[in-house]
């Protein structure tokens, strides 16, 4: 039996060319792993109403590990047009499965590496190393939504909220509500991720991104739990920042942030500006991991348009391959990898479209292959 066993979950357009790129260098790295596709994406949607079946699921349960590649994921009006005959007219709901996947099997932390490798024609500036932890659970995805509003609950806020009433009075297909839900233990522990991952690699600070002084429940909870935890490491510098300041500081000052920690929606476009600054989606990489599983992820998404043209950059995946090693144990093929990766960065001789180059996604994994 294999020493571990990795759902390989392609999903949609692009996510299946990204994915045979990730084999490639899995191949040269002989890493003892059964390899286990598994069904998810459109598709599925498509033909059984459900874009994360319960086979997928299942498998799920069973690994110690998954990687994704990407999802299309469509408004509700075009997704309804798409099902099959069959399926039209039977009010099923789409679901993200990403998110799906990370709060069902409770994936509580977004790990977002933002490094600039020297010699990348795309780096915004040289010597970024910035790691983003999202909340990936609850917050603004917590899925808590009403659209229309029912009366009661249009009335149950008209008594919470007196002094504002815009939406008094209104029809309830006239406003729409979605819930920002932050729990103590979900903020804390977090926080507590990224503390410990500051302290277990030597980093200098965290930073915590909030908007406590307008959202002031949810954030105020937020950072009263960062507040909380930072006290047990005192060593560690701690950070307070709005989300809108840090966007501008970030571009700004990008060498005065080391480790940041978001609530799910900042966390989620803060994470998307640092991966502009080190070369953009082609650079992106991701791991949602949890206490028994972790599933690792390119940023990017599917990408219809290059679908099945193996133009697009690999290295988003590759460096996500390279976090999914870190997880299993296997630090040496790690830093393996993410050596193999910087040395076809900064050699230059290898690039893909993005990068300015001509080379194909298969090219550029194979490039880097050769440098394990
Ligand atoms: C991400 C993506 C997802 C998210 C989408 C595809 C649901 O933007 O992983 O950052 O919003 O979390
Ligand atoms: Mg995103």
């Amino acid at each position: 039996m294999a020493k571990y066993r990795i759902a390989w979950l392609p999903g949609d357009g692009i996510g299946v060319d990204v994915l045979d790129a990730a084999k490639i260098v899995l191949d040269h790295l002989s890493l003892d792993a059964e390899i286990l596709p598994g069904d998810i994406g459109w598709e599925f949607w498509r033909t059984e109403g459900d874009p994360l079946p319960q086979r997928t699921i299942d498998l799920l349960h069973q690994v110690d590990a998954a990687l994704f590649g990407a999802i299309t994921s469509k408004p509700s009006d075009s997704a309804e047009a798409e099902l099959i005959p069959e399926l039209q007219g039977k009010h099923l709901v789409y679901r993200s499965p990403i998110v799906r996947m990370r709060q069902l099997f409770d994936l509580y932390i977004c790990l977002r590496p933002c490094k600039s490798y020297a010699g990348n024609p795309l780096n915004y500036k040289e010597n970024i190393d910035i790691v983003v932890f999202r909340e990936n659970t609850e917050d603004l995805y917590s899925g808590v939504e009403f659209a229309p509003v029912s009366e009661e609950i249009s009335k149950l806020l008209a008594t919470y909220s007196p002094n504002f009433s815009p939406f008094q009075g209104l029809a309830g297909d006239q406003f729409a509500i979605s819930c920002k839900i932050n729990t103590r233990l979900a903020s804390q522990r977090i926080v507590r991720a990224a503390f410990e991952f500051a302290r277990n690699h030597q980093r200098q600070k965290v930073t915590v991104i909030h908007k406590a002084n307008v959202v002031r429940a949810s954030d105020g909870l937020f950072l009263q739990a960062a507040r909380e935890v930072a006290k047990d490491y005192p060593e560690i510098q701690c950070e307070e920042t709005n989300v809108d300041a840090i966007c501008m500081w970030l571009l700004k000052n990008p060498h005065n942030y080391d480790v940041l920690v978001a609530p799910n929606l900042y966390g989620d476009i803060i994470s998307d500006l640092c991966a502009q600054m080190v070369g953009g989606l082609g650079f992106g990489c991701s791991g949602n991991i949890g206490e028994k599983l972790a599933v690792f992820e390119p940023t990017h998404g599917s990408a219809p348009k290059y679908a099945g043209q193996y133009k697009v950059n690999p290295i988003a995946t590759i460096l996500s391959v390279k976090m999914m090693l870190d997880w299993l144990g296997e630090a040496e093929k790690a830093k393996r990898l993410e050596a193999a990766v910087a040395e076809v960065i900064a050699e230059g001789k290898v690039r893909t479209y993005d990068m300015g180059g001509s080379h194909s996604t298969l090219e550029m994994a194979q490039a880097i292959a050769e440098k394990l």
